[in-house]
């Protein structure tokens, strides 16, 4: 790819949009400088400082309407999943919005709470590892639905809320065993999965299920991976939860919820063809179509997709190194601030913040300072000319991008800032290096 080509496709708008700005005394130097909504993120990094997570809460908003519209024709919740985006700031939008929340811990529990109590009754628990502490905490905040991923949960489950007393509603999460077209750390709906159960042995543990005082089937849950694009296996994944649902309703089990997981992928290298309204439209159709005669709420828990493209790492370039003709652009941001290039080879495209006009492209390696040759954002990326102090922004990092960060080289995390037109709010201060080493002795 050229230099020149990438241009069509380097803003994420409306959140992440390149506009002129005028410099010097006389105002007369022009500059395109991208901007998160009406704020420079040049503006932004001089307030705040590098490596600067930036969001759009416009952006987010629009996402989460779109998607809630596609969905229109039939009655839905949509349940965010926080392990996306968790930073408290993001759900209280999201829940300003109507959303509900799709939670895997304790941890995620309670910071749903802490932005909304009522919010409990849109919480969905998924997970294979529930402990009967976080099962405990979700009985008592009064959950819509547990997502029981075995018997032993099912039984540990039934005991927490025979202790607390009250009743726990219940969908089994079921394993179809169809393939998704996407990175095998992030495929979970094949029979080689930890994940579910497998369908086949699901009308058994209903019916075992349905004998349990303090439980209450409601519903059955799917979910097959993660940054899916292709439409085909969510369509046959429903398809056999719907055949599944049939089976259950004849053998007595009143069946209100389907939750049909997350998953849908967003266009990290291109802008989804027809916009994001169309793609979830057809997202919404592969779904519903197979439930057409079922008479049920469909929940569903997007994540990537609503927080991925409203996100960027705003980064600044400490150096430049050229190692045997190789060039490397030496970044403050590294692995430990957005790993999914290390830990899947994710492609993110990266972008100056202050667009260059030269139409010559080098080509360069995008590196962190932390020591592991993993440490890369790209590798032989081809780019505009870059120098040293100037800000590169990594797109599409809304999504498993802060909530991955950790303190690995002793590396404070970033500070995170959400932009509303042309106010900015940090929702997340620095770390300093002095609350890295708080909780040792
Ligand atoms: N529901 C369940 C049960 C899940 O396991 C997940 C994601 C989601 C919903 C949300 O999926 P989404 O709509 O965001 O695709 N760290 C990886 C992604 C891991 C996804 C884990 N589960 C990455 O950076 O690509």
């Amino acid at each position: 790819m050229t230099a020149r080509s990438q241009f069509p496709t380097s803003e994420r708008p409306p959140g992440f949009i390149y506009r002129e700005i005028k410099r010097g005394i006389l105002r007369s130097r022009k500059q395109l400088v991208l901007h998160c909504e009406r704020i420079p993120l040049s503006q932004l990094a001089e307030d705040y400082g590098t490596p600067l997570y930036v969001y759009s809460a416009s952006m987010i908003r629009e996402r989460f309407n779109a998607f809630d519209g596609a969905f229109r024709g039939i009655p839905h919740q949509i349940c965010y999943s926080v392990k996306a985006n968790s930073n408290l700031g993001i759900l209280r939008l999201l829940a300003k919005q109507g959303c509900g929340f799709d939670v895997v811990s304790g941890g995620e529990l309670e910071r749903v709470l802490a932005v909304d109590r009522k919010a409990a009754r849109k919480v969905v628990f998924s997970g294979v590892g529930k402990t009967r502490e976080e099962l405990t905490a979700a009985v008592k905040a009064g959950i819509m639905l547990f997502n029981v991923e075995s018997e032993s949960e099912l039984w540990a489950l039934a005991e927490c809320a025979g202790r607390a007393r009250k009743v726990a509603p219940v969908a089994m999460r079921v394993n179809p065993d169809v393939a998704a077209e996407t990175h095998p750390y992030i495929s979970t709906g094949l029979h080689k999965h930890k994940f579910g159960v497998p369908i086949g042995e699901a009308r058994a543990l209903y019916a075992k299920a349905s004998g349990a005082r303090y439980l209450q089937v409601r519903g059955v849950s799917v979910h097959i991976g993660s940054q899916i694009t292709d439409m085909t296996p969510f369509g046959e994944a429903l398809a056999r939860v719907a055949d599944l649902v049939r089976t259950l309703r004849e053998d007595g089990h009143r069946i209100t919820y389907i939750d049909a997981g997350g998953g849908l992928g967003i266009a990290y290298d291109k802008p989804a063809e027809g916009g994001f309204s169309g793609y979830v439209t057809a997202y919404a159709r592969s779904l519903a179509t197979p439930l057409r005669d079922l008479d049920v709420c469909l929940l569903l828990e997007p994540g990537r997709s609503i927080i991925g493209p409203a996100g960027a790492l705003i980064t600044s370039v400490i150096y430049k190194k050229k190692n045997n003709g190789k060039t490397f652009v030496i970044v403050d941001a590294a692995m430990n601030d957005l790993i999914r290039p290390a830990l899947y080879g994710a492609y993110h495209e990266i972008v100056p913040v202050v667009r260059n006009l030269e139409s010559t492209a080098t080509t360069a390696d995008i590196v962190g300072p932390v020591c592991e040759t993993g440490d890369f954002f790209a590798r032989d990326r081809e780019l505009r000319p870059v120098n040293e102090g100037d800000l590169l922004a990594i797109l599409d990092a809304g999504a498993y991008g802060m909530v991955l960060a950790s303190n690995y080289n002793s590396r404070p995390r970033a500070a995170e800032v959400l932009v509303t037109g042309k106010s900015a709010k940090v929702i997340r201060k620095r770390e300093k290096v002095s609350d890295l080493f708080r909780a040792e002795l």
